[in-house]
């Protein structure tokens, strides 16, 4: 049967991106033969501004129960600065589907593209686990007498067993599904004693669970230094919401921007469910229309995509594929090459057709 890809290209550099992306998946659709379907919906910024839909609840049903993966673009415009519409399709998806495992690849695929003083590409090579439906994200609080100079502005910190157990095996079962023998977990229990005191709690108990994988605990900001200092000792990384998406942008800088980083979004305990691919990029609305972006963090994400879907490799070739552009410096201008992101996009894909 085949597989249903909703797309949702998004805003700023997220059509661009996702444009070439699909080039990527048509290629595989009709040179390889692989069963997909690309189902393209029409969200985002654009639409919200049109029509007020931000993800209407029929998209919402259909890609639970029809689709097998969703690729995101990118959501945020400077045009809406609330950004209440990017967050309902974000977190639409993210929540509603219940993609508690945010798995963010920092792996550098060209020395040249590594800031570090004496550190090249096999240097840079970790998985963050991002723990993706609970935290500061959950958009319990409040602000109280706004505007005044008594102001009150609150936003909850959700920590639940569940949550935080879940997504510490999904880092553990992936530690031992690819041979690593230590698993990093990055907390601030020393301010957030509560909130933390659980995450150490649970680590301590789930590593007792994997004889041979080292849990290892860092604080989030001692975290920051090592992987700038020497970021060889990480294998895998897990941590909360919040501290995911910043450890993440910084792990693109070592990467060599954000323009090489692809994540996925998934439920990582029931094989088979829909599960959400996006680059880990937003919009960056001063490079929108200007065939500037950079295509292969986008690329980087259908190899994840695929590999999901079971087309087990595609990733791996994918990644292979960019290295060789990068040496060949058939790249953009963010990784040191000259091309817009058509052409980027065009020799990549001679490249993995040939
Ligand atoms: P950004 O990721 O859009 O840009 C940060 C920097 O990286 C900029 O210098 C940008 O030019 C560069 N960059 C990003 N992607 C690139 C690419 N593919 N090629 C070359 N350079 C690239 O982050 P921002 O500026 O903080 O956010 C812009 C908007 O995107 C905001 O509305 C934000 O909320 C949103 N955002 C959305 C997502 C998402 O939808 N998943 C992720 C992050 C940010
Ligand atoms: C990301 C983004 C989002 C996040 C924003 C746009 C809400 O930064 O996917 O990394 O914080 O998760
Ligand atoms: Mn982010």
């Amino acid at each position: 049967m085949s597989k249903l890809i909703a797309l949702i290209a998004g805003d700023g550099i997220g059509p661009e991106v996702v444009f070439q992306a699909t080039r990527l998946l048509d290629w595989y659709r009709n040179k390889r033969g692989y069963d997909l379907d690309l189902w393209h919906l029409d969200l985002g910024a654009d639409r919200f501004l049109r029509d007020g839909t931000t993800y209407p609840k029929e998209v919402a049903d259909r890609i639970e129960h029809e689709a097998s993966a969703v690729l995101l673009g990118a959501i945020g415009d400077p045009r809406v600065p609330s950004l209440d519409y990017a967050r309902d399709i974000l977190f639409g998806l993210r929540f509603g589907l219940d993609l508690y495992a945010n798995i963010r690849p920092v792996r550098a695929l060209a020395d040249r593209l590594v800031p570090l003083k004496d550190r090249c590409a096999k240097d840079v090579n970790f998985v963050v686990f991002r723990e993706n439906t609970e935290g500061i994200y959950v958009n319990i609080g409040g602000q109280f007498k706004r505007g005044t100079v008594d102001e009150v502005a609150i936003n909850e910190d959700i920590n639940t067993r569940k949550g935080v157990e879940r997504i510490i095996v999904a880092a553990f079962e992936y530690a031992k599904a690819s041979g690593h023998n230590v698993v990093h977990m990055a907390d601030k229990s020393n301010a957030m004693r509560h909130a933390h005191e659980l995450w150490q709690r649970v680590f301590a108990e789930v590593a007792t669970r994997y004889p041979g994988i080292a849990g290892k605990h860092v604080y989030v900001d001692a975290l920051c230094f090592y992987l700038v200092q020497d970021p060889t000792p990480f294998k895998v990384i897990v941590t909360n919401n919040l501290f995911g998406d910043i450890v993440t942008d910084l792990g693109a800088a070592l990467q060599g921007g954000l323009g090489m980083a692809g994540s996925a979004n998934v439920h990582a305990s029931v094989p088979g469910r829909v599960a959400m691919f996006e680059p880990v990029h937003g919009s960056a609305p001063p490079l929108a229309g200007k065939d500037l972006a950079n295509p292969f963090a986008a690329f980087l994400t259908v190899g994840m995509l695929l590999d999901h879907l079971g087309y087990k490799g595609e990733e791996a070739r994918i990644e292979t594929a960019i290295g060789e552009a990068l040496e060949a410096r058939q790249c953009t201008r963010d990784v040191g090459g000259e091309l817009g992101t058509r052409a980027a996009a065009d020799a990549l894909l001679a490249r993995i057709a040939g």
